[in-house]
């Protein structure tokens, strides 16, 4: 029998889903199981929390949705696209997802404008580099830096920002790509707590605004609640929680941020979530 879903009611819900996983499992090549088979619904304009101790699968999770880690078995598919596995539909997927690191990887010495121009060139520079900006270019990297509040910063070094200033860059340069999907892996790790919360509010209103899809990967369980439609726990690779931000009870969440044993063994991260955790597991997981 399958494990009761607690979000079975919630996800996926009424809207159209963006982007799905199916049987997904991650090994890496040295043979560490990091995403047990996770089966998951992303609906069109969600937004989406990843939540996790470190090395819970997070961040294996996301790139997986960008085909920057790729399946060992199941699939990931993206809605009017298909199947990540065909290259052809990767690309076109990578072209209509912007992605935010947790470091922004700015050129220091290039200034905001044409940092965030860089993000027009996509994954694959080629010959665009060497010809000038249009004026169109250049005016809509402006729009984008304008709607991240950096606009009196738009000709300043990017190695002169602050870390908060430096994010909104990112996020800046992911925008110009006019994204329908917003993968950020971490987005606020290394920001102070206001400068978090600001950062994350403007990602919110903006792919709000723009009816983006957005899945953020978070270790601040209060900043989950504040800004997620949904929330995605993982422990020890496997998706432990899945709902609503008011069903992850501070004892939920604490279970999430416990100490998972020490002695894994590398393939069976299942094996490491606590029985009394079970019962939130997810079907499909
Ligand atoms: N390339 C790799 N090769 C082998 N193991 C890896 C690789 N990348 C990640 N892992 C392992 O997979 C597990 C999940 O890693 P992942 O980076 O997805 O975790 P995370 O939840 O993002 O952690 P953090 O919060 O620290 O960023 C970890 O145990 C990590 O050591
Ligand atoms: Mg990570």
């Amino acid at each position: 029998m399958k494990p009761e879903s607690l979000g079975s009611n919630l996800y996926p819900p009424l809207s159209a889903t963006a982007i799905q996983t199916q049987a997904l499992e991650v090994i890496y090549p040295n043979g560490y199981k990091a995403l047990h088979s996770t089966t998951l619904k992303i609906a069109q304009g969600s937004f989406v929390v990843l939540l996790g101790t470190s090395g819970a699968g997070k961040s294996t999770l996301l790139r997986s949705l960008n085909g920057l880690v790729e399946p060992s078995s199941g699939h990931v598919s993206v809605e009017g696209l298909g199947d990540l596995k065909d290259p052809a539909i990767l690309k076109r997927h990578r072209r209509q997802t912007g992605m935010v690191f947790q470091q922004h990887h700015l050129i220091g010495r290039l200034n905001v404008l044409d940092n965030v121009l860089l993000g027009r060139l996509g994954y694959h520079a080629g010959w665009r580099m060497f010809t000038p900006w249009t004026r169109a270019e250049k005016e809509q990297a402006l729009a984008v830096i304008e709607r991240v509040g950096l606009l009196d910063r738009a000709l300043t070094r990017a190695d002169q920002l602050s870390g908060g200033q430096q994010q909104r860059v990112g996020m800046a340069r992911a925008l110009i790509q006019q994204p329908k999907i917003l993968l950020a892996d971490e987005p606020v790790a290394s920001l102070d707590p206001n400068t978090s919360v600001r950062l994350l509010q403007s990602m919110h209103d903006i792919c709000k605004s723009d009816g983006l899809t957005a899945v953020v990967s978070l270790h601040q369980v209060d900043l989950a609640r504040q800004f997620a439609d949904r929330i995605i726990g993982l422990k020890g690779g496997a998706m432990v929680f899945d709902g609503a931000p008011e069903l992850l009870t501070p004892e939920r969440a604490e279970a999430l941020y416990q100490h998972v044993s020490t002695s894994p063994s590398p393939t069976d991260a299942t094996s490491r979530v606590k029985p009394s955790f079970q019962e939130l597991s997810l079907s499909g997981v």
